[in-house]
């Protein structure tokens, strides 16, 4: 396990991760039953920007940094609103230094009556992320392989949440663990949102797991078309060889807020955090003829 989040953290794949989780997270706060968020690859939960990793190639200052120098138009802004909001919290002076992961994201937006179970398997990680919310009773830290901790993770007590699934993608058989894990743990769960991230690295992997996941999902009756949602974002074009040009998430039982924020905030992001020609973004449901967009720069 040689994959360091804080060489990436705050980059174009977190922010958009991370502004669709917040999205999701802020979305069950809407009523008082308690939820549930679950988070299979932790990490260590915030990454200092100003420590050697971040500091060797700063990829957030290709992400975040540009996300929050620039002009947003009202609708980008309420879309990013619950994601920057935390970040602005993390970093009150003028200077970036602060980035929050997935886990301090969720422990900042949690209420009272709301708990957060992370998952990360890296010894020294999961040590820094327990000692982070050490003092924090709803945040529970487990060293665990979230792959397969989900299943028995599924449904939480509150029967209201999030799942994060957000792998390393250091081996070539990850998106095969990722849908192994789901085929566990939805069929326990269907009413949960599952937030599922992946790069868009090896085209035809994540096409086959996309495709493959939306049609087990209405096959099963898991779902219907309209509980499936990809975002996907890239910052040039995505046969250009080296760094990650692009990413996304699929998303089951998106709020239904979701899509419309995501029409406003895709293309922005696009032209907001293009590093080189033929950037562009997407937002369909996989496997529906149906594209709601797609567009290129
Ligand atoms: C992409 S990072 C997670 C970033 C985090 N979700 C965030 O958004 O801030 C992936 C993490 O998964 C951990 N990991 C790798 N394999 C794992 C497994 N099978 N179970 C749990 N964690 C794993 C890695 O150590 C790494 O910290």
């Amino acid at each position: 396990m040689n994959y360091r989040h804080a060489f990436h953290a705050g980059n174009f794949a977190d922010v958009l991760k991370h502004a669709v989780l917040a999205q999701c997270l802020t979305h069950l706060k809407k009523k008082p039953g308690a939820f549930r968020y679950i988070d299979t690859h932790a990490g260590v939960g915030a990454y200092d920007l100003t420590s050697s990793e971040a500091q060797r190639n700063p990829e957030w200052e290709g992400g975040i940094a540009r996300v929050l120098a620039a002009e947003r138009p009202p609708a980008v802004d309420a879309a990013l609103a619950p994601f920057l909001d935390v970040v602005r919290a993390m970093n009150p002076g003028d200077t970036l230094t602060t980035y929050p992961g997935s886990p301090e994201l969720a422990a900042r937006l949690l209420r009272e009556q709301d708990r957060a179970h992370l998952c990360e398997l890296h010894e020294a990680d999961a040590r820094t992320l327990d000692q982070r919310y050490i003092r924090n009773a709803a945040v529970k830290v487990e060293r665990r392989d979230g792959y397969k901790a989900l299943a028995s993770l599924v449904p939480p007590r509150e029967k209201r949440g999030v799942v994060l699934v957000d792998p390393p993608f250091e081996h070539r058989d990850e998106m095969a663990h990722m849908a192994e894990a789901v085929r566990k743990a939805v069929p326990k769960w269907p009413t949960g949102t599952y937030i599922f991230w992946r790069p868009l690295k090896d085209l035809w992997a994540s096409e086959r797991f996309d495709v493959g996941l939306a049609e087990w999902l209405f096959e099963e009756n898991l779902a219907t078309p309209e509980k499936v949602l990809r975002a996907d974002l890239w910052v040039r074009d995505l046969e250009a060889e080296g760094k990650l040009a692009g990413a996304g998430v699929v998303i089951l039982n998106p709020p239904y807020t979701l899509e419309a924020q995501l029409l406003e905030l895709l293309p922005w992001l696009a032209e907001t955090l293009a590093t080189g020609e033929g950037a562009g973004w997407r937002l369909d449901g996989a496997a529906t003829d149906e594209s709601l967009s797609v567009e290129e720069f």
